[in-house]
This record gives C-alpha cells, sequence and structure tokens, in this order.
C-alpha cells in the first residue's frame, strides 16, 4: 500500500513493532541456529578480475580526537579535495576491511573487521562510485573485505545517475567520490531473523563512524545522504532487489565541475558465488524496504524539503550537571587508524569507575553537529551511570546544546540495565549504558517511512562514534542489544513515547578482547 493512503510511517511503524524484543517473546521463539547454511561472510564475483589496493598511505597526524569531532562536519565548497587511490583504500580498510584474524579452536579462521557488526556477520558492503581518480580510472566499484581489493562492476564515469538518483543533491554533484552502502540481507538474517533491516542501518552506522572520522583526518568533507531513488542506486551497485538494499550514500570530497544527471543504467548481473546451499527470505524486511523506498528523482526532491528541525531545548531544570570535559590538551593524541586498529568490543567491563571527564568527552565527542541531505539529528541519549566518579549513580538525559546532563532518577540500576540489556552481565557491569532513543512519530511526520531509516542510522553513527571515543580514551565499549519497550517504561515519563534505536555500554574492559 502507498504511504499516501496511510498514516505516514505506518509501514515503518508496523516493521518496528513486529521486531520488538521483550522477555516472553524471546521465550517463545523457536529459532535456532542452522550451522549447515551459515552465510558466507563475504560477496565473491568469480568472474570479476579484482584491481588490489595499495596499502602505503602516508602516516596519518590528525589526532583521532580531533578526527571523530570533525567527522561529518568537514564542509565542502570552495577548496578543490579530490582523494587518491591510496587515500580511498585506507579509508575503506579502516571502515570495512580485515583488521584482525582470530584462529577458533578447530582451526577456522575467523576474520573480524575494523567496525562493530551485530554477531560479527557482516553483511554491509561498500561499493565506490566515481571519476577519474589519481591511480584510478572512472567506475563503479565493490570493496572486497575479503582480499582488499575493488571489483569493477561497471567502466566510466557513472556519478551522473547518482546525481539523477538524488535529485541534483550538491554534495553528491561535486563529489569525485561517493561511497555507497548496502546490505546483503542473509548474511544476518541467518541469525537474526526480520530484525535485520535495524541491523542494517546498526552496521552501517558503525562503519560510518570510521569513515567520516578517517575521510575527516584525511582533510576530505563529507554528506551523508538519506534521499536517493533506491532502484537506480541497486540497479547501478547490482545489487538483487530481492536480497539486497542501497541503504546510504556519502559524497566524498568536493571539486568545482557536475557531472550531467544520466538515466539509470542497464543491469548487468554479475555472478556471485552463493552464500550458503540455501536461504530463507524474511518478507517483512521486504516490506519496509519497500515501503521506506523512493521512486523518482520527484519523490527525493520532495522528500528533502521536510527537512529536520532541531528539537526544541527542553527547559532547564534545577537537577542538571554541566559537563567537564577533559583538557583539550590532555587528551591522547593518537591518530584515527591507530585506535581503530587496536579497536575490539568489551566482551567483560571491569567494575572500576571511569573519570566524568572521561564521560563527558566521550558525549561531546560523539554528538557533533554531523552534515547530512536531512539536516538535525534524530538522537536523544538517555543514560544509566552505574559508576562515574563524581557522578551520583542514576539515570540522566543529556542535553547537547547545553552540555549538560540532566537527572532523572538517582539510584544504583545496575540490576535493571541488566535485564535491559536482554540480561547480559555486560551492561550490568558497565560504568556507564548510553541509549539513543528516538520520538519517531515526529520523525514519521516529517519523513514518513524513509524516517526510520534516517531514525536508525542516526543513532547508530552516534554509537559508531561512542565506540571511537571510548578506545581513544584507553576505555572500552560494546554495542548491545535490549528489550525495547522496557527500556522506554524505564526512564518514562522523561521517555514515554519514544523508542529505542542504539544502546553502547561503555567502562573499563576487564581484559582484551577475545581476539585481541
Ligand atoms: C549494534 C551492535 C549490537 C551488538 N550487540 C551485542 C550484544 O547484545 N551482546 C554482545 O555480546 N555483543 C554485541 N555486539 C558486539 C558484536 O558481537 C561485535 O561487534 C562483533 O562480534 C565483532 O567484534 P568486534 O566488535 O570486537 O570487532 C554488538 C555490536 C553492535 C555493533
Amino acid at each position: 500500500m502507498g504511504e499516501a493512503a496511510e498514516r505516514p510511517g505506518a509501514a515503518a511503524r508496523r516493521y518496528h513493532n513486529g521486531t520488538k524484543h521483550s522477555a516472553a517473546k524471546l521465550q517463545t521463539d523457536q529459532h535456532y541456529l542452522d550451522w549447515e547454511i551459515k552465510p558466507h561472510p563475504f560477496k565473491i564475483y568469480p568472474t570479476i578480475e579484482p584491481i588490489a589496493l595499495p596499502r602505503d598511505g602516508a602516516p596519518l597526524t590528525v589526532p583521532g580526537f580531533t578526527a571523530i569531532s570533525a567527522s561529518g562536519a568537514v564542509a565542502g565548497g570552495s577548496t578543490v579535495a579530490v582523494p587518491s587511490l591510496a587515500v580511498l583504500a585506507r579509508i575503506l580498510q579502516l571502515s570495512a576491511g580485515i583488521t584482525r584474524t582470530k584462529v577458533l579452536p578447530d582451526g577456522e579462521e575467523y576474520y573480524f573487521r575494523a567496525a562493530a557488526c551485530t554477531g560479527a556477520l557482516y553483511h554491509i558492503d561498500l561499493y565506490v562510485i566515481c571519476a577519474d581518480l589519481p591511480g584510478l580510472a572512472a567506475g563503479v566499484y565493490h570493496f572486497g573485505p575479503h582480499n582488499a581489493a575493488l571489483h569493477p562492476l561497471r567502466r566510466g564515469d557513472y556519478r551522473g545517475v547518482l546525481v539523477e538518483a538524488t535529485a541534483s543533491e550538491p554534495a553528491i554533484a561535486h563529489a569525485p567520490v561517493t561511497i555507497a552502502c548496502a546490505s546483503t540481507y542473509w548474511r544476518n538474517a541467518w541469525k537474526y531473523q526480520a530484525r535485520t533491516y535495524r541491523h542494517c542501518f546498526w552496521d552501517t552506522g558503525t562503519i560510518l563512524a570510521n569513515l567520516l572520522a578517517v575521510s575527516a583526518a584525511e582533510r576530505l568533507p563529507t554528506r551523508l545522504g538519506y534521499g536517493f531513488v533506491d532502484d537506480t542506486v541497486g540497479t547501478l551497485l547490482d545489487l538483487d532487489p530481492q536480497r539486497e538494499a542501497p541503504l546510504a550514500l556519502v559524497a566524498l570530497g568536493w571539486q568545482p565541475s557536475t557531472p550531467r544527471p544520466q538515466p539509470p543504467p542497464a543491469p548487468v548481473h554479475f555472478e556471485t558465488a552463493p552464500l550458503s546451499s540455501r536461504e530463507v527470505d524474511y518478507p517483512a524486511i521486504q516490506a519496509v524496504q519497500a515501503a521506506s523506498s523512493l521512486a523518482t528523482p520527484a519523490d527525493v526532491a520532495a522528500w528533502r524539503t521536510h527537512t529536520l528541525a532541531p528539537s526544541p531545548a527542553p527547559a532547564a531544570s534545577s537537577a542538571e550537571v554541566a559537563l567537564h570535559a577533559v583538557d583539550a590538551a590532555a587528551l591522547p593524541t593518537e591518530s584515527i587508524d591507530r585506535l581503530i586498529l587496536r579497536r575490539g568490543s568489551t566482551r567483560q567491563f571491569a567494575p572500576r569507575p571511569i573519570a566524568f571527564e572521561q564521560l563527558s568527552t566521550l558525549l561531546q565527542v560523539a554528538t557533533p553537529a554531523g552534515a547530512s541531505d536531512v539536516g538535525g539529528s534524530t538522537s536523544e541519549l538517555y543514560l544509566i551511570v552505574n559508576a562515574v566518579e563524581g557522578l551520583a549513580p542514576g539515570t540522566y538525559v543529556y542535553q547537547p546544546d547545553g552540555k549538560v546532563l540532566q537527572r532523572l532518577r538517582a539510584g544504583t540500576f545496575r540490576r535493571e540495565a541488566g535485564f535491559l540489556g536482554l540480561g547480559q552481565e555486560l551492561p550490568a557491569d558497565a560504568a556507564v549504558d548510553i541509549y539513543l532513543l528516538c520520538d519517531l512519530d515526529l520523525v514519521y511526520g516529517r519523513l514518513g517511512n524513509r524516517g526510520y531509516r534516517v531514525a536508525q542510522l542516526d543513532a547508530a553513527l552516534i554509537g559508531g562514534r561512542i565506540y571511537l571515543a571510548a578506545y581513544g580514551l584507553r576505555l572500552g565499549a560494546t554495542g548491545l542489544t535490549f528489550f525495547d519497550d522496557d527500556v522506554t517504561e524505564f526512564f518514562s515519563p522523561h521517555a514515554a513515547g519514544k523508542s529505542v534505536m542504539f544502546l553502547a555500554a561503555v567502562g573499563h574492559g576487564q581484559r582484551a578482547p577475545i581476539h585481541g
């Protein structure tokens, strides 16, 4: 059913409500992991000759914190910024490349990647659409983490197709390179079933947090694009519309000239290796993807006029604690590439408290005013503080404008944090749990079903930055899943009516990550 025939956001609301976790639902869940059909975590094109990527970029000198804070906020507009192949290679590698290998007890090698991913199932691939660059001819390429290579899907300058698909979004038009993120659902749905559509954005968010920070360190402007004609981008990238979906575009770099809009290209249909002997379809994923798709450039242009206004600043409250960030001069100077290379989700937190300055820095760095084609952020940060020196344990909501934490409830909530995080120990042991909530009704009212994608990815990008900032501070972090309605209820009445999009836990790691 078309969006016009229903309440705005009806399809997204159906999907979101239908994929909520609750204790009762988990108890009756019949799903089991069928190891016989565990999908291969890589997209392999047997007939395409790969182009090996160089690994010889000059050392990055920009401190990691500077890069994370500037991520997504480096504006293009007057300075020519065209990445070379070596720079592009580093951006891809530090966003979605393999960074560590673990040999399992049965001898199987397991490959971990630069960004955290639900279940380490790695269903998000990156694609490059570019003009002629120093070292790389114009074309459309798939980035293969397994061989650290580009796979040419189309040769020639196809950026005009993106200009058409985004209704002439200026950042895309001026970008020498656009990077597209796409999911092959089955690689994640094998374990997470229909909930994978949420993970499409969660796992894109952690990748893009890296990508935007590394690009900032390379002094390249970036702009995140949510609005595009899905079918056109899917055809350009040779995606299978039943099994795969383009999720987001990132315009990278700037040059004065712009390509002419081009109509969608003819399909190419490259062979890809089967992921497993059989795949299971989850129609709820296809339904929400279709309902949140934009069909024509006119639809994209109309959609983009409904940008998000910044949320009104809440009234000042007496229970406010002003942030007190680590002095800029005292921040670690480790570069973003080194930080990403030692990143890994914390598997056990020590009960030791973190400093209030560390929490303050993390909150500030994780919520920069990033640039996207829909304007402001949709996320609100709610905290359970378990152990932060100088901050009473309890629940808080962060107000980024005033850089203050508003206290909601005093008390020790470790047990509750454990329950809300699906009964896991990680959120109970962490120093702080940060829940990203969103007023979805407000988002649907402005952006319809596609607003759901914005809300999920906006939260996940902040989550990805929380990961990076925590590691930069020599702390540990992990993403976590949660019981949806219980989280809202826990933070109510303040959070009444809001939905949880992402959860990140931060603290001191008890020991090195299992694969570290
Ligand atoms: C959005 C998100 C949710 C996650 N949820 C959980 C979780 O509920 N429990 C858990 O132990 N790990 C969770 N993880 C951590 C992943 O298992 C981890 O990222 C993956 O195994 C890859 O390992 P790495 O992050 O150390 O590279 C989550 C990660 C992300 C990005």
